[in-house]
């Protein structure tokens, strides 16, 4: 007789293939008291531009309170869309709401476009190692994943090409183009063209994912691919310019495109939350507001990567890792041959810091001496201990007794 308390023969493949509990533990612990964390994505809660929202909040309820607290349409609320083409015109081709389809982050848009193009067994090719949200989406979704492999200028293009001239058929190439999470690669101008010919010669289309674009330490707001082609499909997160609260992110594609997607969206959650739509539109168009704020972060994630990269260089030299471009991740390599991530990433944990080992991350290629290590949430203060901690839990898993 089965048990009928165990639901777990239940659950469809589809929830099976898209779970990965090694990171989810490792962030479930550092939420605990007295743990430093270098292990989250998640931006620094100081720059959250918290009397910008209130001053939004205010303006929203007083100007547009009725429709910003009623069902909108599923596309979104006209006026963010129209805020977000305005945005994405910025560094890509000229957009208008049209191209626009509101989503809740852009998680979700890598959820809605596996779910409108991928069938069991269809090919999506992607940096390896590439951001876990979009491996465990493109594989709960039943992609076979083509893992890529990748340098500090992005994807080997001349790989990917030479597997195409083999025969492999892709619908989608995933990349993060810049400040890419875990790697905090950019994706070369030669490279860039070479993705755009590929497209064009192969018929697949690029998602190009790109909440860090805009972080960028020296300032330069590095082009779309849409640039480069026009079958981009665009994912534009806030998380990590604004505030991820909100969980509003735009997702830019062709009209036709849009329109498909935002069907699949109809029957997932009807609409991104009108309320939010409305406060980021509004602190969006604030005049004065977004430079400043954008400037700002920069400056704020410089300081804090070029102090972690100091604290790193003193405190655990066994680590190599190159100084971060922009971004939050520095994807760091032990340097020692018997070195393990994982077993460091433990004995971290019970030396109080957590970090985040490098194979949940690694598609095909190999992650067990590699970490990634995020500067964004620590004060320098902080950081450092946290380093003097990785450190002793490196002398433990690591050193081999002298004599
Ligand atoms: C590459 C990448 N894509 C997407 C996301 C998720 O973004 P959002 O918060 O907009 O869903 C993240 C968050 O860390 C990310 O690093």
């Amino acid at each position: 007789m089965p048990d009928p308390r165990d639901f777990t023969p239940l659950i469809s493949q589809r929830t099976r293939r898209g779970a990965s509990d090694a990171i989810r533990d490792i962030l479930a612990a550092a939420a605990s008291p007295g743990v430093l964390s270098l292990a989250g994505g998640l931006p620094a809660a100081e720059t959250f531009p918290r009397a910008a929202v209130r001053d939004a909040v205010d303006r929203t309820l007083s100007h547009s309170g009725t429709a910003a607290l009623q069902y909108a349409p599923t596309e979104g609320v006209g006026r963010m869309r129209e805020c977000a083409a305005e945005l994405a015109g910025r560094s890509g081709a000229p957009t208008t709401a049209a191209n626009v389809l509101i989503t809740s982050g852009s998680q979700q848009g890598l959820s809605l476009v596996a779910g409108a193009f991928i069938e069991e067994d269809d090919v999506v090719a992607l940096d390896d190692p590439s951001y876990l949200g979009a491996v465990q989406t493109f594989r709960a979704a039943g992609a076979r994943l083509l893992p890529v492999p990748c340098d500090r200028d992005g994807m080997d293009t001349d790989v990917l090409e030479a597997r195409l001239a083999a025969g492999v058929r892709c619908k989608l190439v995933y990349v993060v183009p810049h400040f890419h999470n875990p790697t905090g690669a950019m994706l070369s101008p030669a490279r860039r063209r070479h993705l755009a010919d590929l497209a064009d010669r192969y018929g697949f289309l690029i998602v190009e994912d790109d909440p860090y674009a805009d972080l960028a330490f020296d300032g330069i707001r590095h082009p779309s691919l849409e640039l480069s082609h026009a079958g981009v499909i665009r994912l534009m997160s806030l998380s990590k310019t604004l505030c991820p609260g909100f969980r509003v992110a735009a997702l830019v594609a062709p009209a036709r495109l849009t329109a498909v997607l935002a069907g699949a969206k109809q029957h997932t959650d009807l609409q991104t939350n009108t309320f939010g739509q409305h406060v980021v539109a509004e602190l969006l168009g604030t005049p004065g507001f977004l430079a400043p704020h954008l400037a700002g972060l920069r400056s704020f994630y410089r300081d804090r990567a070029n102090r972690f990269a100091e604290v790193l260089a003193e405190r655990t030299p066994w680590l190599e890792f190159e100084k971060p471009r922009g971004g939050l991740f520095v994807w760091c390599a032990l340097a020692a041959p018997n070195a393990d991530s994982a077993r460091l990433a433990r004995a971290a944990l019970d030396a109080g810091v957590a970090v985040v080992p490098g194979a949940p991350f690694c598609v095909e290629s190999d992650g067990t001496r590699r970490l990634r290590l995020s500067y964004a949430a620590l004060t320098a203060e902080r950081m450092r201990d946290a380093a003097g901690r990785l450190d002793i839990a490196y002398a433990r898993t690591h050193l081999v007794p002298q004599g």
